[in-house]
């Protein structure tokens, strides 16, 4: 397997190269921080969109879907606090002309024999304490001071004292002097709805589809279908002006979440719902094969709380660039009812028929993005291999090992020889029948085991070879999993069986 830092440029190459995922506008050198999905990739993406929608949504009876639009009323931002408060701390650095996101560049203090002789920097990263030793060890040798060198002490930027700005060097010149003072930047991107540019047209593209959901509460209490507890839930794209969109799609401009907000009764253990929604999360994750290995929690300390949040806990991946959060779990309190309330004029609440009475429910959130668990599922499921073929010959194999839940091909189907038109129409034949159900993948170029190879890279769980026993004997043909790499002969009702049972 390649190291981390090369696995990333490996599962970047490997969805460059099959499919998965192009940048944005490629032709005219990219956009930072947007993303196309390719062919196969658009598969995965349903299959991710399509399992969590299924088991979110229609398998559960006290859940609802919507779909909200994307530019609503600016009065929505307003009220959610997001035009006052969404908001990421950024520097710029006056030299270079780049811009930092401030809790993303650390620094510290070069202390030898007790006394502060300088300041070193550098971006976060799965080695920030290691880099700035390192950079504290080389300016110690540089400015030729004697003494010890005491062990460094990272803060990032939003801890900088006023005086200490303009000594610590920049990120991208290795100089003091360039940094501005941490400010606010409001990541919302703004646009104009009509004919009319001025501050009366201001909208803006959503930053999280969570919004949908409150603004529409009322709408989905009025069709009458539900009574508390229950969940409004939403998949769709939201936008960020993020400063420093990074590390492929994990941190992106233009992204996807899956939402869902669940309205208990104000006198509910929200406590205990919430822990129930992070169990759920977690055994979701798993069901579309996510390991529980590289799965942990974070729970957001007191003060450092979403301004809408009583208790957040992520749900944490391993990625080959650091543990990073995947899913959100907010308890929002009755935060967003209360200020649509207060901003529209209008009362939002339900007739509680327990209690026979009209409450203001209280909210627990899981909201994840749909790219994050795509990403996931790759750096989980790649790896590079030796297999030895029939021949003794060893050579190296690339495999994404999917769940067969989001492999966007669940099952390849080969004609052992295209030259056979017996089993080529076979063979084209059980395609057919496939493909109304799955997607399928029909290849009849190459030796078998490189189609084997082809599909083991874009993550197939299975190949069925229409071989001359098919024809001349009992129907059967041969199954081909893709991480055994075991081959056995099934019928065609067990392959539908199969599919059926591990598929959805
Ligand atoms: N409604 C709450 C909310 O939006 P969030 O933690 O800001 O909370 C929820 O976002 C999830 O959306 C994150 O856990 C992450 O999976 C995904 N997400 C957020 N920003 C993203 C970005 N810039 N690129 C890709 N995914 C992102």
């Amino acid at each position: 397997m390649p190291d981390p830092a090369n696995l990333m440029e490996s599962i970047v190459a490997l969805c460059k190269r099959r499919g998965f995922v192009f940048s944005s506008s490629e032709i005219y050198g990219g956009q930072a921080g947007f993303f196309d999905y390719g062919p196969l990739g658009a598969e995965l993406k349903k299959n991710i969109r399509d399992c969590w929608w299924n088991d979110m949504v229609r398998r559960r009876d006290d859940i609802v879907g919507i779909e909200s639009s994307i530019i609503m009323h600016p009065k929505v931002w307003e009220a959610s606090g997001h035009v006052a408060g969404f908001t990421d701390p950024l520097v710029d650095c006056k030299v270079s002309k780049q811009r930092f996101r401030a809790d993303q560049v650390f620094f510290s203090r070069v202390v030898v024999d007790g006394q502060t002789v300088g300041y070193v920097s550098a971006l976060e990263s799965d080695r920030t304490q290691a880099d700035l030793q390192e950079r504290a060890e080389a300016f110690k040798r540089k400015k030729a001071i004697q003494g010890k060198l005491e062990a460094v002490q990272p803060h990032d930027m939003t801890e900088a004292a006023a005086a200490e700005i303009e000594l610590i060097p920049s990120p991208a010149t290795g100089e003091p002097g360039s940094l501005t003072p941490p400010r606010a930047f409001n990541m919302m991107f703004e646009t104009h709805v009509g004919a009319l540019r001025d501050a009366s047209s201001v909208a803006y593209l959503r930053p999280e589809t969570a919004q949908g959901m409150f603004v529409d509460f009322k709408n989905v209490v009025d069709t009458g279908r539900v009574k508390l507890p229950f969940g409004i839930a939403q998949i769709g794209r939201s936008f960020r002006n993020e400063i420093t969109p990074r590390n492929f799609i994990f941190r992106s401009r233009e992204f996807e979440q899956m939402e869902m907000e669940y309205f208990i009764h104000p006198d509910a253990d929200w406590l205990a719902c919430h822990e129930e929604w992070l169990t759920w999360c977690r055994d979701w994750l798993a069901s579309i094969g996510l390991p529980a290995d590289r799965i942990s929690l974070f729970e957001h300390a007191k003060e450092k709380l979403a301004f809408y949040s009583r208790r957040t806990v992520d749900i944490m991946f391993e990625y080959p660039f650091g543990v990073q959060e995947l899913w959100g779990i907010a308890a929002r309190s009755d935060y967003d009812l209360k200020q649509h309330a207060k901003f529209s004029g209008r009362p939002q609440e339900i007739f509680d028929e327990a209690t026979k009475s009209k409450v203001v429910p209280h909210v627990i959130e899981p909201a994840v993005g749909v790219d994050r668990i795509f990403l996931a599922a790759l750096c989980a499921g790649y790896a590079e291999e030796d297999v030895t073929d029939e021949k003794g010959n060893v050579e190296k194999r690339t495999v994404l090992r999917l769940s067969p839940r989001i492999a966007p091909v669940k099952v390849a189907v080969l004609p052992l020889l295209k030259n056979k038109p017996e089993l080529v129409a076979r063979a084209t034949e059980l395609y057919r029948r496939l493909k109304r159900k799955y997607a399928v993948f029909y290849d009849e170029g190459g030796a078998i085991g490189r189609r084997y190879r082809r599909q083991d890279e874009i993550g197939t769980p299975w190949c069925v070879t229409i071989d001359f026993e098919t024809i001349e004997k009992d129907g059967s043909f041969t199954l081909r999993e893709r991480d055994s790499m075991r081959q056995r002969r099934i019928q065609e009702a067990e392959l539908f069986a199969l599919l059926d049972e591990q598929v959805h």
